[in-house]
Formats: structure tokens, C-alpha cells, sequence
């Protein structure tokens, strides 16, 4: 049994405890940088987030996300996806996408299409290789999206079962002729760092010229884990950028096993430093695309179970420790 003495001591211990856990808040940023203005300044077309629909009931977000100090552009997440547009054959809703595409004209932000063929979306009546380019982008077209697998061989779908490697430039040239002003770009992820999915990437760029099909840049996805930035990332995007093509990093953010420790923020802080500072040292690295600005529309948690924390804003629109390492990273 307790003495009188033992449980003041209790007592006291937890009321001492409490507060002080209570009051400790997780490292913000202090950057008070303007992102995109940063970006600009050093060089670059722009610094931007991607968006979705459904972020732009809310008006916080909104607020954030219009300011084209912050944010020089913008890649529609999912309304420009083939099953999003066609969900039916023949059937065509532009609506959603005309929503993104109108918000960053009236902002005064890039527009990068996203994305023409993609095997992950679509719709299930899809059986024969077809092609639907819009004529809404006003910057860039994502054409293909994640044509290769891993080990570097062309990834199987009703595309490449139906024609072979050949969609590839059936798709870039009617990229082209619907949108004769954008940049065309093939987009993937795990070709960060040196390997084979980066030399198959490379080798499918200098077929392609070879064949003299329209191939403007590689977009690298950077869906990173925090601690786990590939080495060498800025000398692959040097041996991309000696191809003759731009590069972009077109879907970043560096997701943790949750929950967000002070370590885990400080470590991702330095990622983001890292992957800005890649993009700031190669010239033709023409921009950076956050994938979403915040973690509250973050895709992570939904496809990634127990992880998340991805974003450089916080759930609650507060900006982490991860915003400096942007800034830091364009040289502020
Ligand atoms: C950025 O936004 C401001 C304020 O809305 C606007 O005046 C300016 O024209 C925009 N910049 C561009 C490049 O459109
Ligand atoms: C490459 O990866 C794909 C997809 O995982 C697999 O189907 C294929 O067999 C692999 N090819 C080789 C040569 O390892
Ligand atoms: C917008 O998101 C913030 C942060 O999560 C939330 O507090 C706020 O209630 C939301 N506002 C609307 C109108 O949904």
C-alpha cells in the first residue's frame, strides 16, 4: 500500500510530467523563403505542387496553394488520368482537369499534364491500344507513364502486349501533333539512382532520337523514404541531361514509418536539402513537383500502411522542418 508521502511524490511526478509533455511541439520550419521565387531566382522554371479535386474544398489549402510566390505550378494527381476523362468509351469529361487547368492559369502556374498512358488506371473496358491527348497542357505531358519494370525490361500491359515498344513513340508523336508546344516526357521512379531501370531508361531516350521521335525529358518520380536518398542521384540526372533532354523531378516527397519523431523530421529536412540541391546543380533539371504540399492529402498513408509524414506541410498546413531543407536546398 501507498504511503501518504509516496503519492504526493506520484502526485507531484505526474503533474510535473503532463504539462511538459504536452507543451513539447514537433521542430517547425523558420524559412520564411518564398519557394518558387527562390527557384526562379537561381535558375529554375519553377517549384510546385501537385493537386486534386477533392484539396480544393478546402480554402486554408486553397490559400497556400495559390500563392505563386510559393507555387509556380501545379500537375493534376489524378483528374487528367485516362479513366478519369474517358469513363466510358467514347465518352469524354474534361471537367475535373478543366477545374486544375483554369485554377493555375488564373494563378499564374505552369500546367504538366498528367499523364496520357499509363498502365495502373485504366478504365476496365480498355482492351485495345488507343491514344488520348488533350490539348489542356501548357507546359508538359507526362506521355508514359512508369513504362519500365525494375530489372529494366518494358512493363507488360495492353499497350506493349498489343504493339511492343513501339507505343512508346506512337504515343510521344501524337503527343506532338495534339500539342505541338509542350515538352513530352516519360516519367518513372527507381531510375534516381544508377541501375539498370536508369540505363534501360537511358537507352530507350537514345532509341527513341535514334528513330527521331519526339522525347523532351525524363521526369524522376522521387518517392523517396526518408534516409534513403540514392547516392549519386545528381550525377544520373547529369548522365540524362548529356542525352540532349531536360529532366524534372515530377512527384517528390520522402515518406517515414510513422509516428513523425524530431529525428525522423531532422533526417527528412536533409533529404529534401539533398534531392533540391541535385535539381539546383544541374541546369537542364528545369523543376521540382512536390506530390501534394501537405500531409493531409497525402497518398502515402493510403498506399503505404503506417507510413506517412511525407509532405513539407503537416496535416495542419504548418510548415516542417523539410521547408527549410527546400529553401536550403535552392541556395536560400
Ligand atoms: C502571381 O500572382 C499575382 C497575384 O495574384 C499576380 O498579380 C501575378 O500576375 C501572378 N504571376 C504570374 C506569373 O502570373
Ligand atoms: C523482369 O521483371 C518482370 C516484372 O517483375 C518479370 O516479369 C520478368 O520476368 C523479369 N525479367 C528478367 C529477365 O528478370
Ligand atoms: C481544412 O483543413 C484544415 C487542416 O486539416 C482543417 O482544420 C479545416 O477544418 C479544413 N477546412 C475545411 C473548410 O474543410
Amino acid at each position: 500500500m501507498l504511503t501518504l508521502p509516496l503519492l504526493l511524490v506520484a502526485f507531484f511526478c505526474l503533474a510535473a510530467a503532463r504539462p511538459q509533455a504536452a507543451t513539447i511541439a514537433p521542430p517547425q520550419s523558420t524559412s520564411t523563403a518564398k519557394l518558387n521565387t527562390l527557384a526562379q531566382s537561381i535558375g529554375k522554371l519553377y517549384f510546385g505542387s501537385a493537386t486534386d479535386n477533392p484539396d480544393l474544398t478546402n480554402t486554408s489549402y486553397v490559400a497556400i496553394f495559390d500563392d505563386n510566390t510559393t507555387f509556380g505550378q501545379t500537375t493534376p494527381t489524378n483528374s487528367m488520368k485516362w479513366d478519369a476523362t474517358e469513363p466510358e468509351q467514347g465518352v469524354f469529361t474534361f471537367e475535373a482537369g478543366d477545374v486544375i487547368a483554369n485554377l493555375a492559369n488564373s494563378n499564374g502556374q505552369l500546367l504538366r499534364g498528367h499523364n496520357c498512358v499509363w498502365h495502373e488506371q485504366l478504365p476496365d473496358w480498355f482492351t485495345a491500344a488507343r491514344l488520348w491527348v488533350t490539348t489542356q497542357a501548357k507546359y508538359s505531358w507526362d506521355v508514359v507513364n512508369e513504362p519500365l519494370n525494375d530489372n529494366g525490361t518494358f512493363g507488360s500491359d495492353v499497350f506493349f502486349d498489343t504493339l511492343g515498344v513501339s507505343y512508346i513513340g506512337i504515343a510521344l508523336n501524337a503527343a506532338r501533333a495534339a500539342d505541338p508546344n509542350a515538352k513530352l516526357y516519360i516519367n518513372d521512379f527507381n531510375i534516381e539512382g544508377p541501375g539498370v531501370k536508369a540505363t534501360a531508361m537511358m537507352d530507350l531516350v537514345t532509341s527513341l532520337q535514334s528513330q527521331g521521335i519526339p522525347i523532351d525529358g525524363v521526369g524522376f518520380q522521387c518517392h523517396f523514404i526518408v534516409g534513403e536518398v540514392p547516392e549519386g542521384f545528381q550525377q544520373n540526372l547529369e548522365a540524362f541531361t548529356a542525352l540532349g533532354i531536360e529532366v524534372a523531378i515530377t512527384e517528390l516527397d520522402v515518406r517515414m514509418t510513422l509516428p513523425a519523431t524530431d529525428e525522423l523530421l531532422e533526417q527528412q529536412k536533409q533529404d529534401y536539402q539533398i534531392v533540391i540541391s541535385a535539381c539546383a546543380a544541374v541546369p537542364k533539371c528545369v523543376g521540382v513537383t512536390l506530390w501534394d504540399f501537405t500531409d493531409k492529402f497525402s497518398w502515402v498513408p493510403g498506399t503505404f500502411a503506417g507510413q506517412g509524414a511525407a509532405c513539407p506541410w503537416d496535416e495542419n498546413f504548418i510548415r516542417k522542418p523539410a521547408f527549410d531543407g527546400i529553401a536550403l536546398g535552392f541556395g536560400a
